[in-house]
C-alpha cells in the first residue's frame, strides 16, 4: 500500500527543511521539491497534503516564484506559510502590501475564529515566530480571517469551502509555541494521514546488511571530520566491512587544541583506524593575506577536495566513496539549487565532498535520510561515547572563520588557547551540555589595557554562546556573570595576545552564529 506523503513546495525559505523535519517527527513521509514541479508530477506522487513554504520574495517582485492556480483544483489540502500565504491570497485575487513594520522574531498570535481544524485545541493566545516584510491587505473572496497579531491584522486565513489554510508565522520553528500542534492538526486532522511510516528501529541492522551486500569486499574511502555524523557513518560501515574502510582525516591546522589526539583516541576505542594528513602549512599558505570570509571559505573547500583526492589516489582499488551526508545536507544542495533562497554563506562540509570530483566512485551515504537528532539517537543505540554524540558542532573551515580578517600562526595559537580555556570552564561549570554551541572569535582590533601597572595593546576577543534547537534560529545564552567573569579573567590572564573580552548578545536572525 502506498505510504501517506506530504509534499512541501520550496519557495526558498531558510526554514523549508525545518518543515520537513517537523513532519518526519510526526511520523509521516515527506517530499521536499522545487516550487515549480508540474501538476502531473504532483498527481503522480499522490500527496495527502501540500505545504507552500515561505521565501524571501514579494509576490509582486519581477520573477517572483509562482505556481499554477490549478493546484487549488486538485482537492488536496493546502497549507501556505508566510510567502506561501501571500501567494495563496494573491492567486485567489487578494491584495498584498509592504508591512508598516518589518516583523522578525517573537509575536503574540490571537485566534479569531475557532471553528476550524487547523487551530484545534490551540489556545486563543500564543507565541509565534514571524519573519516577513509583506502582508495581506485584502483577503480574497471566499476566504476568512482566522487569526491576527498586534502588528499584523491578517495573520491566518482559511478558504470557506476548500481545505486551504494559511499562516503568516512559521509553525515549523520551535519558537512558535504551538507550531508542532498546528502542523499535526494539518497533517493528521485535515490531510488525514494516519500511517506512521517513518521509524528508526531496525535502521542500523538494515544498513549494515545492505552495505555488506553492496560493497562485497571492495575498498571504501571516507573523508572523516571527527563530528558525530562522521563517527556514526564510519562506525556503521566498519561494522559492515571492517578494514575495507579507509578513513582519511585532513588536519587543516584550524582545529581545536588536541583535536587530532582526541580523534585518534576515540577511533582506537571504537576499533577503527583513521589516516591523519598534516596539511597545516598547505592551508596557511593558501590563506595568506585573505580577508574576505567567502574567499576564505571557497579556498578551504577547494584545497580540501584537492588534498582528499590526492590521498585517496594512493589507496589502490577503491570502488566506493562514503559520506556522512545527512538529510539536511541533501535538501540544502538539491531543492536549494533553484536559486530562490538568498545566499548567506558557502558552507564547507567535510562530509559533503562534491561527487563530481569522484565520479568514478560509487557513493555510500548511510545517514542520508536522517536528521541530526536521529543520527544522535542511532549513535546512542550503537553505544558511541557521549563525548562524540553531544559535542558542539564545529564548522569545516574551523578556526579560520573565527579569526576575523587575516590569519596567521600567532593568531591561530592565541585562539586555540582561548577556546581551550572556554571548553575547560564550560565543563567545570557543568554548562557544556546545556548550551548548543560556545566559542571565541578573535577580532582584528586591538585595545589598550593595563596589567600590573603596564600598558598593554592587544587583541579584543568575543565570547559567543548560543542556544538553539536547529541552528536556523538561535538566541544568546543567558549565563551567570560569575561564569562570564571567570572566562574573561582566565583568558586575559593566561592567553598572551588578548586583553579584552566582550559577550555577543545578538540572536540569529538577524546575526548568524559564526561571525564569518
Ligand atoms: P551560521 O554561522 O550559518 O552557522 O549561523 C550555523 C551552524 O553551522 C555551522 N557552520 C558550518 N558547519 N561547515 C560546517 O560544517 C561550514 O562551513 C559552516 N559554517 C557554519 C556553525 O558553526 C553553526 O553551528
Amino acid at each position: 500500500m502506498k505510504k501517506d506523503l506530504i509534499l512541501i513546495l520550496d519557495f526558498g525559505s531558510q526554514y523549508s527543511y525545518m518543515i520537513a523535519r517537523r513532519i518526519r517527527d510526526i511520523g509521516v513521509s515527506i517530499s521536499l521539491c522545487n516550487y515549480n514541479i508540474s501538476i502531473s508530477h504532483i498527481l503522480s506522487i499522490k500527496p495527502k497534503g501540500i505545504i507552500l513554504s515561505g521565501g524571501p520574495f514579494s509576490v509582486y517582485d519581477n520573477g517572483a516564484p509562482l505556481i499554477s492556480k490549478n493546484i487549488f483544483q486538485l482537492d488536496i489540502p493546502i497549507l501556505g506559510i508566510c510567502y506561501g500565504m501571500q501567494l495563496i491570497s494573491f492567486l485567489f485575487g487578494g491584495k498584498i502590501k509592504k508591512s508598516k513594520y518589518k516583523e522578525y522574531g517573537k509575536s503574540y498570535f490571537i485566534i479569531d475564529h475557532f471553528n476550524n481544524n487547523l487551530f484545534y485545541e490551540i489556545p486563543i493566545k500564543s507565541v509565534v515566530w514571524m519573519s516577513h516584510c509583506d502582508e495581506i491587505k485584502n483577503i480574497p473572496k471566499k476566504f476568512q480571517i482566522i487569526g491576527h497579531t498586534s502588528s499584523c491584522s491578517i495573520a491566518s486565513i482559511m478558504h470557506l469551502n476548500k481545505e486551504i489554510y494559511a499562516v503568516q508565522f512559521h509553525p515549523e520553528v520551535k519558537n512558535t509555541e504551538f507550531g508542532i500542534s498546528i502542523l499535526k492538526n494539518f497533517i493528521l486532522r485535515i490531510c488525514k494521514c494516519t500511517k506512521k511510516n517513518w521509524d528508526l528501529n531496525n535502521f542500523v541492522k538494515n544498513s549494515i546488511y545492505k552495505i555488506k551486500k553492496r560493497v562485497n569486499k571492495k575498498k571504501v574511502i571516507l573523508g572523516f571530520s571527527g563530528g558525530v555524523d562522521s563517527f556514526v557513518t564510519a562506525y556503521i560501515i566498519h561494522q559492515s566491512i571492517g578494514n575495507y574502510l579507509n578513513c582519511i582525516f585532513i588536519d587543516t591546522g584550524f582545529l581545536l587544541k588536541k583535536e587530532k589526539e582526541r580523534i585518534s583516541f576515540l577511533c582506537k576505542k571504537m576499533n577503527f583506524s583513521v589516516k591523519i594528513i598534516d596539511a597545516k602549512n598547505h592551508f596557511l599558505s593558501r590563506l595568506n593575506g585573505i580577508i574576505d570570509p567567502e574567499k576564505k571559505r571557497k579556498i578551504i573547500g577547494k584545497e580540501f577536495i584537492y588534498l582528499f583526492q590526492k590521498e585517496s589516489e594512493k589507496i589502490k582499488d577503491v570502488e566506493f566513496l562514503a559520506q556522512g551526508t545527512i538529510y539536511s545536507d541533501i535538501i540544502e544542495s538539491s531543492s536549494r539549487n533553484n536559486q530562490l533562497s538568498h545566499f548567506i554563506k558557502s558552507h564547507h562540509n567535510v562530509g559533503g565532498l562534491p561527487h563530481y570530483t569522484f565520479m568514478k566512485l560509487k557513493l555510500i551515504e548511510p545517514l542520508k535520510k536522517l536528521f541530526k537528532d536521529e543520527v544522535i539517537k542511532i549513535g546512542k543505540k550503537l553505544g558511541l561515547p557521549e563525548e562524540i554524540l553531544y559535542r558542539h558542532p564545529f564548522p569545516g573551515p574551523g578556526l579560520s572563520i573565527r579569526i576575523i580578517g587575516e590569519i596567521n600562526e600567532k593568531k591561530i595559537s592565541i585562539l586555540k588557547e582561548a577556546e581551550s580555556i572556554l571548553l575547560q570552564e564550560l565543563k567545570n561549570y557543568n554548562i557544556y551540555n546545556s548550551v548548543s554551541q560556545a566559542f571565541i572569535i578573535l577580532l582584528p582590533i586591538k585595545s589598550v589595557g593595563v596589567m600590573g601597572d603596564k600598558r598593554t595593546y592587544e587583541y579584543v576577543a568575543v565570547l559567543r554562546i548560543i542556544n538553539t534547537e536547529d541552528f536556523m534560529t538561535a538566541t544568546f545564552s543567558h549565563l551567570s556573570y560569575d561564569f562570564l567573569e571567570k572566562i574573561s579573567n582566565r583568558i586575559i590572564n593566561e592567553v598572551d595576545g588578548i586583553n579584552r573580552m566582550v559577550y555577543d548578545i545578538t540572536s540569529k536572525p538577524p546575526s548568524t552564529i559564526e561571525w564569518e
